[in-house]
């Protein structure tokens, strides 16, 4: 082999050994991309139960605004049934949801505050509807800056736990243009008033909030500025 040949040949070697550290590196890029992040915690909920020995029409009847809570714990299947009944899938082929959206764009997040419940630390807990599990947001009992939050309403640091929606607009904006911002507050009546029902069936306790500092409550769940607060519901036994 000429000297001029071998240089060729170190060369290329050279320059193959860089492509294959870039590549290597790029995967690694690119994997850590769509890992998902360990450092939160994920829950698998129980499954939702769809059947109770309470009617329709006795858990409307006996629907209420409860604002006292037992310092009780609520166990994990009473979150995911709370949970399912906000937002759960009920149409797993379509992914229609439990609650009716317009154009079935759901623009509705639903949050946890988890302070007293079996098998579920204190923290901030965000649902995902679609495999029906919560994602923790953040760590620790957050139940004391939500009712400063809620103008210091005792309900809100005495339940076990509260739900909060949030609600993106431009989900629904997009399609609907201001109107759909209408829709996104019916939308968060509908799913509000399936959690009350829900706790009539589970024999809890449970009132809406809609008066807060929009601004306090978005700090406590970590949301952008373009995901809204609509309404907090403290939940505890009765
Ligand atoms: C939009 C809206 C906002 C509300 N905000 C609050 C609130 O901030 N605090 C509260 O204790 N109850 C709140 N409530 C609950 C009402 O006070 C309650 O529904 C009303 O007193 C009737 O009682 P009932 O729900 O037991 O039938 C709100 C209800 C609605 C519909």
């Amino acid at each position: 082999m000429t000297k001029h040949s071998a240089i060729i040949v170190i060369l290329t070697i050279i320059i193959a050994v860089g492509i294959g550290v870039c590549f290597m590196l790029l995967r690694v890029n690119m994997n850590q991309e769509f890992e998902p992040d360990l450092n939160k915690e994920i829950i698998n909920l129980p499954e939702p139960s769809t059947d109770s020995s309470i009617s329709v029409e006795q858990a409307l009847f006996l629907r209420r605004s409860i604002r006292d809570y037992k310092d009780e714990p609520l166990t994990l299947a009473e979150v995911s049934q709370l949970v399912w009944a906000a937002q759960g899938i009920t149409d797993t082929q379509k992914g229609f949801r439990i609650a009716p959206s317009a154009g079935a764009l759901y623009p509705l997040e639903v949050y946890i505050i988890a302070g007293n419940v079996s098998n579920l630390s204190p923290g901030v807990y965000k649902y995902n509807p679609l495999e029906h599990k919560l994602k923790q947001i953040a760590a620790g009992d957050k139940r004391t800056e939500l009712c400063d939050a809620a103008l210091s309403q005792n309900a809100v640091k005495e339940g076990a736990m509260a739900i909060v929606f949030t609600g993106v607009y431009e989900r629904t904006t997009e399609k609907y243009g201001e109107r759909g911002i209408r829709y996104v507050y019916m939308e968060a009546g509908h799913s509000a008033q399936n959690v009350y029902l829900q706790a009539v069936s589970l024999n809890l306790g449970t009132t809406v909030i809609g008066a807060f500092e929009d601004q306090k409550v978005k700090k406590i769940l970590n949301i952008q500025d373009n995901e809204h607060p609509l309404y907090i519901m403290p939940i505890g036994r009765k």
